[in-house]
């Protein structure tokens, strides 16, 4: 049965204590880990989010009552605990922060039951995730996760506190809104009121933080859910928090400055990591070309080598025809994997048909200096030997090319240099490299929809040097915008806004917006660059990637309280789920008849 706290106050978080409390009278209260019963002796760990500690009920020191109370602790019980720090009388636990002390205890009280849980509480558990998911509430009790979302809470503390020195105002911006334009699909939210109108949640708070900018507050930040219905992986999830902030008066070098203080805090704060400022930046073609993508992974090298002039006049078709065809031959160098079995290679080619190519072109170069190859054959000798020189081939390496336009080439190869080094084992997790790509192109060229879309958003400012070619050869403008990026994963991104109502125009025009549909759309932000629009700037992190990285997490699900899976379900609530008859017919929405599943 189970037992009021009264009377009882806490004194200390179980991992509180240690051999400087001996002697002293404490309570604690936490959840049962483990009983060991030894017949007279009964060991017990209690456990909060602090940690752990141990009480020890002895038969000679606790009456009968208490230390049968005691043996019928099962886990997760929750209890409270009065009683003495004392040395511990067995051997000292080195693995434990508490593991020189333990309790002797002069009162029990068991103030919660529990029932056997679906999978033992634990650090580095084996439980499936779709399990512990279903039963967060208790996945959530583990020491790993919780260790995770006490960090990223001092990331948003530490964020909040270094923001609000910089002179930044923290204002809310509303989730039900006009659709914004962020490129994913948006979330939608039908309307009580205007029956057949639909809010949508935001994607990003961008159109209101340049609102914000307009109307005069200078700097803005915002700890933020945004939606975006795209689909998931490790690193994305339906609903996400940003950290997004909007400065006036400022250029890029001032966003990268205040940045760059704010990641060296939150680094050394956290992490006791020093970040070399300034941090390293790259323009996005030269990130193209070194490492085949926008957010290279710098930690190693592997980088790609353009060995279209070497390989031009070659008689390998593969080559030769994507050469005709204003593509490109790549390759990266594998130190070391030159003894990798065909098998192996074999399916380092349909991991590179997985990312678009036709094929995979290799060099294995033997310990002796042999060669086995796929192409060699089409290749003469001065030929071969040419290319392995070009690719700096020394004997035991392993060279993978990669032959197609240029955007299937970088694909290929970003993607393979990333498998590799995974193979290889060559990544270190406690290894922070950062990186800010910079000019990114302002357009992309959309096959699907025969038309340029925006590479960030419609209000990024172009280059001022590449405004001339804005109508002539929009491809090849680039935009005032950059990434930040670490240990190849984006975690933030942003730029500088178009404040010129006719660069605007501009821009919707190429996008291939008529002037009505730009005002339909984004009437509201066009309005205000009427009156009076200082210069700004600004840049959003994906809080939960940048914590994921900290706390050396494969998956932002990890730091996330309550996330969602692949297919965008929650498996604890159950959402989405379907609702009354009576609730649609208020909305005004009937549903289409659907297949049955
Ligand atoms: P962007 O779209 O690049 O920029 O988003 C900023 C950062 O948010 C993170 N992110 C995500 N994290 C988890 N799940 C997702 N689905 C997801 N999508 C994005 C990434 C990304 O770098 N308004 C602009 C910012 C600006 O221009 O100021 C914006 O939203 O880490
Ligand atoms: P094939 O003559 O088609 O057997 O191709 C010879 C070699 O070239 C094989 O190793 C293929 O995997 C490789 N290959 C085919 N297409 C490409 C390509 N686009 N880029 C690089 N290698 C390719």
């Amino acid at each position: 049965m189970a037992e009021s706290m009264m009377g009882l106050k806490r004194t200390h978080r179980c991992a509180e204590l240690s051999e400087a409390n001996i002697g002293e009278k404490v309570t604690i209260m936490g959840w049962v880990q483990k009983n060991r019963n030894k017949g007279g002796l009964v060991f017990v760990d209690v456990r909060d989010r602090s940690g752990l500690v141990q009480v020890v009920f002895e038969e000679e020191s606790t009456d009968k009552e208490m230390l049968e109370k005691a043996a019928k602790l099962r886990s997760e019980f929750v209890v409270a605990v009065v009683g003495t720090v004392t040395a511990r009388s067995g051997a000292v636990n080195e693995n434990l922060a508490t593991g020189a002390i333990e309790i002797i205890p002069e009162q029990l009280r068991i103030l919660s039951e529990s029932e056997t849980p679906p999978f033992p509480i634990e650090e580095n558990t084996k439980t499936k995730e779709e399990l512990r998911l279903k039963y967060r509430f208790l996945d959530l009790r583990r020491p790993d996760i919780q260790r995770n979302l006490m960090m990223r809470s001092k990331v948003a503390t530490l964020t909040r506190q270094f923001l609000a020195e910089e002179g930044f105002l923290e204002i809310e911006t509303p989730f039900l809104i006009k659709s914004t334009p962020e490129g994913a699909r948006d979330y939608l939210v039908p309307s009580r009121v205007h029956p057949g109108n639909f809010y949508a949640l935001p994607q990003s708070p961008q159109i209101f933080k340049q609102l914000l900018m307009c109307s005069g507050y200078d700097r803005y930040f915002q700890i933020v859910k945004c939606f975006r219905d795209e689909d998931l992986r490790a690193d994305r999830q339906p609903e996400f928090t940003q950290i997004d902030m909007e400065l006036s008066f400022v250029d890029v070098d001032d966003v990268i400055d205040v940045n760059e203080r704010l990641l060296a805090k939150l680094f050394k704060e956290v992490l006791d990591i020093d970040v070399q400022l300034p941090i390293q930046r790259m323009t996005w073609q030269e990130a193209m070309d070194r490492y085949g993508s926008d957010k290279p992974d710098i930690r190693f090298g592997m980088e790609l080598t353009n060995v279209t002039e070497t390989v031009k006049d070659c008689d390998f078709v593969v080559f030769k025809n994507a050469i005709e065809n204003g593509g490109t031959v790549r390759g990266i160098n594998a130190k070391g994997q030159g003894s990798m079995p065909r098998k192996k290679i074999d399916k380092l080619v349909d991991f590179a048909k997985d990312y678009g190519a036709k094929g995979l072109a290799y060099i294995a170069i033997q310990e002796d200096g042999s060669v086995k190859s796929s192409f060699a054959k089409f290749m003469t000798e001065e030929g071969m030997k040419a290319l392995i020189e070009a690719m700096g081939g020394e004997n035991g390496d392993l060279l993978l090319f990669a032959a197609d336009k240029n955007q299937v080439v970088w694909a290929v190869l970003g993607a393979l240099r990333l498998e590799l080094a995974r193979q290889m084992e060559i990544l270190d997790k406690n290894e922070y490299k950062f990186l800010w790509v910079t000019e990114f192109p302002l357009l992309e060229w959309n096959e699907e929809q025969n038309r340029y879309t925006a590479m960030h958003h419609p209000f990024t400012m172009p280059m001022e040097e590449d405004l001339p070619y804005i109508d002539t050869d929009p491809g090849r403008v680039r935009a005032k915008a950059y990434d930040i990026v670490l240990n190849g994963n984006e975690i933030g991104g942003g730029s500088v806004r178009i404040f010129n109502q006719e660069i605007q125009s501009k821009m919707f025009e190429v996008l291939g917006f008529t002037p009505e549909a730009a005002q339909e759309q984004f009437g509201f932000l066009l309005n205000a660059f009427k009156y009076g629009v200082p210069p700004h700037a600004g840049l959003a992190y994906g809080l939960d990637r940048l914590v994921m990285l900290m706390a050396k997490e494969d998956s932002i699900r990890d730091v996330i309280a309550f996330p969602k899976v692949k297919d965008a379900s929650d498996l604890m609530t159950e959402a989405p789920a379907q609702v009354d008859a009576a609730q649609l017919e208020e909305l005004g929405l009937e549903l289409a008849k659907m297949e049955e599943k």
